[in-house]
């Protein structure tokens, strides 16, 4: 078991400070995750019961995504923020949907880069850059970018639960728009990201919970107008930035019968429809 783990374990981690991959990853049920994040993430469901289930409508987000940027004729993404591999990874979804899609995946996590560098060590289609999103110019220099992201073809980017680890002193709104001018006309960006706006005292006392541990990984909550103002001039397609369980949901498990969890992370899908937004 010991031998199994440390296949995905880079040395010099800091196991004992919960981290915002691994902590989803086990509120997904995924086993790449140490005793702190299991920690993190029962302390965070007894304050607020029902924030597995909002991880989980998260991911289903994600799924639904993929297959609609891919209906529009979407064959390269960019996955920010792409966390540990689980169940339904962008390139596993997209693959299904239509074989030869490239993905470029990005996560400055060590063990979620390590985990990913062994799942997709064979995959020519796609590979995972270990770097922090908020330095565009070095993520579309890496050689995995180069190789698998033609900035002559629209791109479908994905910022999903990832900017609310961004704090407001590193300025989200500017990063988000970094990539917008960088990718093509006909390209997508998909955003979902955590509110306070409903259970407002549970999800802050969750958070600052989480804080209190002083890992890498802060997040910021943040209201509706702040998270529909990152897609820019980006036109928001049908149904515009809502709860992530009520964006065209289509079967068992994208949507619940709790209005709450149903928003407690809003997503939406924008679409650059001029060169200079
Ligand atoms: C909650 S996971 C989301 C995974 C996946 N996008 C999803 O929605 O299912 C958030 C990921 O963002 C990563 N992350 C947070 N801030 C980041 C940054 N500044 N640069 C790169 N990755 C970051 C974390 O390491 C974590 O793996």
């Amino acid at each position: 078991m010991a031998q199994q783990q440390d296949s995905w374990i880079p040395p010099d981690i800091d196991t004992d400070t919960p981290s915002g991959a691994r902590t989803y990853d086990y509120l997904l049920g995924g086993s790449h995750n140490f005793a702190a994040d299991r920690h993190a993430a029962e302390a965070a469901e007894r304050i607020m019961p029902g924030i597995a289930q909002v991880a989980r409508l998260n991911r289903a987000f994600l799924g639904r995504v993929v297959r609609f940027m891919i209906d529009q004729g979407i064959r390269q993404f960019l996955d920010l923020g792409s966390g540990m591999p689980t169940v339904g990874n962008v390139h596993q979804i997209a693959d299904r949907a239509h074989p030869g899609c490239r993905v470029v995946y990005v996560d400055r996590d060590p063990i979620a880069v390590a985990h990913s560098e062994l799942m997709l060590a064979a995959n020519d289609h796609a590979a995972i850059v270990h770097a922090d999103v908020q330095y565009p110019e070095d993520i579309f220099a890496s050689s995995p970018a180069c190789r698998l992201i033609n900035l002559d073809e629209p791109v479908g980017v994905l910022m999903l639960a990832l900017l609310h680890w961004i704090p407001d002193e590193a300025d989200p709104g500017a990063v988000v728009a970094d990539y917008r001018r960088r990718v093509p006309v006909g390209s997508y960006l998909a955003i979902s990201h955590l509110t306070s706006d409903q259970q407002t005292d549970q999800i802050t006392s969750a958070v600052g919970m989480f804080n209190r541990a002083k890992g890498t990984d802060q997040a910021t909550p943040r209201p509706y107008s702040q998270v529909e103002a990152m897609f820019g001039d980006f036109e928001l397609v049908e149904p515009g930035l809502v709860g992530c369980g009520h964006w065209r949901p289509a079967g068992t498990g994208d949507i619940t019968d709790d209005p709450e969890t149903n928003r407690q992370i809003y997503g939406g899908v924008g679409r650059k429809v001029h060169p200079n937004q």
